[in-house]
């Protein structure tokens, strides 16, 4: 059973996060967010900015390079991002939520000192790597192995669907040290991008988020330090896990901002655009569109806030948030690909066009469906924890 979260009063250090990533947004990546979407470019200057800004780190502490903020203060910030390009928002979001996270929870003193406090900085960036060719939803069942040699774990196989692999310094990956274990037997590892035996691979080319770069990555007996083991032997599919329920709450606030951005450029071409001698929103069959649109938003956000909660509430008790985390995920995300759709639809033509953002955000919407665990999977984990399977 969900829990009631706590009532949610923004503070001024909220709503100061807000604006900053607001007024970020608005001045430097509106005007360039076509031109990367179209060229696929990774936006390198826009997002070091960002990590200037304190976005790359939200809920880390200062002393680890962070903003030091809570979940509420990220989701609003991500939500900004992503209400103009998503694609940055991709990257913010696999830094934040995937890469931070379990450093911060599962790290040891060094790791934190050296990995975590680069990247929560923004000066480096960060990767998570858990999906192989032939193993995505089924994540237990990689084949990707880890076998440890005196101070070292040789690393061989092949991950793909790495967001930020092109470019990231440090990538947390998931490996099996013990096959035979199944889930049991993965063991999570940080590994440095410039050392031998680590390959990027090759480059996907992505329907939506083109400027966050994603790709496979290989590794050729890749030497990887004892020290930089993350956790346990056997703890990965555990890390793995808790990780993604706190991407899942970063998805969705992505699914969030690109609901929005549809739902706003709907509103005002349907007061502006004529037909039959009559604006579009003045017919019934646009009114009904902008309503559902409206109202799923505003259901979508307060799920979002509910996860928020949830994780800050998790973060005192030690307990789990996956619930929460995934019901907004799902909701949100679906909220995105109906919006976008809904939003071509008032468009019309134009709403194909590549002269308005519209296609854009229907394109990136789709995504947060399928990443981070798809909808499907979302509903397979809601379901298992309400009737007591898991
Ligand atoms: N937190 C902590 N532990 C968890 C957990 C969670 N959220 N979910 C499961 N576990 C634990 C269980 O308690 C269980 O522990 P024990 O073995 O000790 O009992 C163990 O993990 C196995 O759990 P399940 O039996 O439920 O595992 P399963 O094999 O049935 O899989 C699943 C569950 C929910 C389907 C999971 O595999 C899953 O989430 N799959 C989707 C993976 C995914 O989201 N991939 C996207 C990767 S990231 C990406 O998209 C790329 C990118 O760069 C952004």
């Amino acid at each position: 059973m969900t829990t009631p979260s706590l009532s949610l009063t923004l503070t001024a250090e909220h709503e100061m996060i807000r604006q900053t990533a607001r007024d970020f947004a608005q001045k430097e990546i509106a005007p360039i967010a076509a031109e990367f979407d179209e060229s696929g470019d990774f936006p390198i200057t826009t997002i070091k900015k960002m990590g200037a800004l304190g976005l790359m780190g939200i809920e880390m502490p200062e002393e680890y390079g962070g903003a030091g903020m809570d979940t509420i203060a990220y989701v609003l910030a991500l939500e900004e991002i992503c209400k103009v390009d998503a694609s940055h928002g991709t990257i913010m979001s696999v830094n934040n939520s995937l890469f931070c996270n379990g450093i911060y929870k599962f790290g040891t003193e060094a790791q934190k000192q050296k990995y975590l406090k680069a990247v929560a900085s923004g000066e480096k960036i960060g990767a998570y790597s858990l999906t192989e060719p032939m193993s995505g939803s089924d994540a237990g069942t990689m084949k990707s192995r880890a076998v440890r040699e005196g101070d070292v774990y040789v690393i061989n196989g092949r991950k793909s669907w790495v967001t930020s692999a092109p470019v990231a310094d440090y990538i947390v990956l998931f490996t099996m040290t013990a096959p035979e274990k199944k889930h049991k037997g993965i063991t999570a590892f940080l590994i440095e991008t410039d050392q031998p035996g680590f390959v990027r691979g090759k480059k996907e080319p992505k329907l939506g988020i083109r400027a966050s770069a994603t790709s496979e990555i290989v590794f050729e007996n890749y030497r990887c330090p004892v020290e930089n083991r993350l956790g346990e032997e056997g703890e990965g599919f555990k890390i793995a896990m808790t990780v993604l329920d706190a991407g899942r709450i970063g998805i969705a606030s992505q699914a969030l901002g690109i609901a929005e951005a549809a739902y706003e450029a709907s509103v005002a071409y349907a007061k502006e655009r004529e037909a039959f001698g009559s604006k579009l929103g003045e017919f019934q069959g646009t009114q009904f569109k902008i309503a559902d649109m409206k109202t799923r938003i505003e259901a979508a956000r307060l799920l979002i806030y509910n996860a928020a909660l949830a994780k800050m509430n998790a973060k005192a008790s030690g307990g789990r948030y996956t619930l929460e985390a995934s019901m907004a995920k799902l909701y949100a995300s679906e909220t995105a690909m109906f919006c976008a759709h809904q939003a071509v639809q008032i468009h019309g033509g134009m709403g194909y066009s590549k002269e308005l953002p519209v296609e854009r955000f229907f394109r990136d919407a789709k995504i947060t469906e399928i990443y981070e665990g798809t909808s499907e999977i979302q509903r397979m984990v809601i379901a298992r924890q309400e009737l007591g399977l898991r």
